[in-house]
């Protein structure tokens, strides 16, 4: 195992009712910008929740934040913040509200001449407004970690960044707020979470003992309680431990000490980028494929994997693989997710398209030992098709 030092420094508020002990943790005299979605919240009740719970406070608020959060839209929540003298955030929403509040905590403080190259690393991010996150979707792990992925509309690139002044100071995980998910969404979830923990876990043996063991229960957990949740929306104890698995398999814990792979995620942003696939569906897509063309790199996480998470034993080592592998696509295709391109009506065209984008990005060594190179991107894509 490498070294490493870890600290998450989010406070969880977890359970029913725990959106009324966020006053506890926002200052008194802050000046809060309350950030959402498409409108959810208001439907669902969560807004009334947040707004009672910060009575007597200053409180502004700008909604709209869309699906894929983007720059455009979140300069003119920078508008928003500034007009009232926000000094704090408050993230009410999934993934994409976070990400977004995320966005707009670096890009207030920084007085350079585009924030854009916060994102992009052009410029330095040297810190951030305090941002506290009421988590309304069960996924992307974005309510405790410093990462966010923010698109620019205008120049058609989707791009991840993250920086230790981003972790929220607290998120609430309230199953309760999830039962208005649609299913399409909740599945999303579950493969997000999952495809986290692979990306994280899939690599090489590295002896990180917990790491990996950590890892195979979250990926077990998530075996068990998406199907559930999908099949009873009122069992409880399925959503509760659907949303602590996915803040788990992306709060950091179980990439401590050994290698990240990370070249799903990479070529999936660009699928996004270019025709607006869910984040979700990117990666059901590309992570089969992806398995298949690096067998050999893989091959012993592979045999783990195989093991440990889908209980597959005899046979030679090709067989075991591949039937790990078949079990993975059967998982996303029981939730309803595409596991080809040509489930959501995509063609050849595609693998050229997106190998020009990876190069465009910047992501031409991807992968645990950097092998993902836009020609084996390439093969991914051709294996997806
Ligand atoms: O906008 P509203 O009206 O709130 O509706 C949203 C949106 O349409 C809806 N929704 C959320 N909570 C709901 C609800 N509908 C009913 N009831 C509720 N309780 O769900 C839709 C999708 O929301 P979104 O936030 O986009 O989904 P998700 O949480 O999956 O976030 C995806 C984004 O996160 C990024 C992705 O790239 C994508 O942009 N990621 C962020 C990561 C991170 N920060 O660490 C890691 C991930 O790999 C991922 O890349
Ligand atoms: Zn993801």
């Amino acid at each position: 195992m490498k070294s490493f030092s870890y600290i998450n420094p989010t406070r969880i508020l977890f359970g029913k009712g725990q959106i009324a002990a966020i006053s506890k943790h926002i200052p008194e005299s802050a000046r809060v910008l309350v950030t959402y979605g498409g409108g959810s919240i208001k439907a669902n009740g969560v807004y009334d929740q947040v707004m009672a719970a910060l009575t007597g406070r200053s409180v502004m608020e700008f909604g709209g934040i869309e699906p894929n959060p983007r720059y455009e839209t979140m300069m003119r929540a920078a508008d928003v913040a500034r007009a009232g003298k926000a000094d704090f955030i408050l993230a009410v929403g999934g993934g994409s509200v976070i990400d977004g509040s995320k966005f707009l905590a670096v890009a207030l403080p920084y007085d350079g001449p585009d924030p854009w190259d916060l994102v992009t690393g052009k410029a330095k991010i040297r810190g951030a407004m305090s941002l506290g996150a009421v988590l309304t979707l069960p996924a992307t792990g974005s309510e405790s970690n410093c990462g966010a992925v923010i698109t620019h509309q205008g120049l058609g690139a989707k791009v991840p960044f993250g920086h230790p002044s981003v972790y929220p100071v607290f998120a609430v995980l309230d199953p309760e707020a999830t039962r208005s998910l649609p299913s399409r969404q909740v599945a999303n979830g579950v493969a997000d979470a999952f495809v986290h923990v692979m990306e994280q876990y899939l690599t090489v043996p590295a002896a990180g003992m917990v790491q990996d063991a950590y890892a195979e229960a979250l990926l077990k957990t998530l075996i068990a309680v998406g199907p559930k949740t999908l099949a009873d929306p009122d069992d409880m104890d399925a959503r509760a431990n659907l949303m602590w698995a996915a803040n788990q398999a992306l709060n950091g814990l179980i990439s401590v000490g050994v290698p990240q792979d990370w070249s799903t995620h990479m070529i999936g942003h660009e699928l996004t980028a270019l025709y607006g696939l869910d984040h979700a569906r990117s990666l059901t897509i590309v992570l089969p494929a992806m398995m298949r063309v690096r067998q050999e790199a893989k091959r012993a996480k592979l045999l783990q994997y195989a093991e440990h998470v889908w209980g597959v034993r005899g046979g030679a080592e090709d067989t075991r693989i591949g039937a790990a592998i078949e079990r993975t696509e059967a998982f996303f295709r029981s939730l309803c997710l595409p596991v080809r391109l040509s489930d959501v009506h995509l063609k050849a065209d595609v693998v050229a398209a997106v190998e020009a984008n990876l190069i465009a990005h910047g992501m031409t060594a991807l992968g645990e030992d950097k092998a993902v190179t836009p020609d084996v991107a390439k093969q991914v894509l051709t294996a997806a098709l």
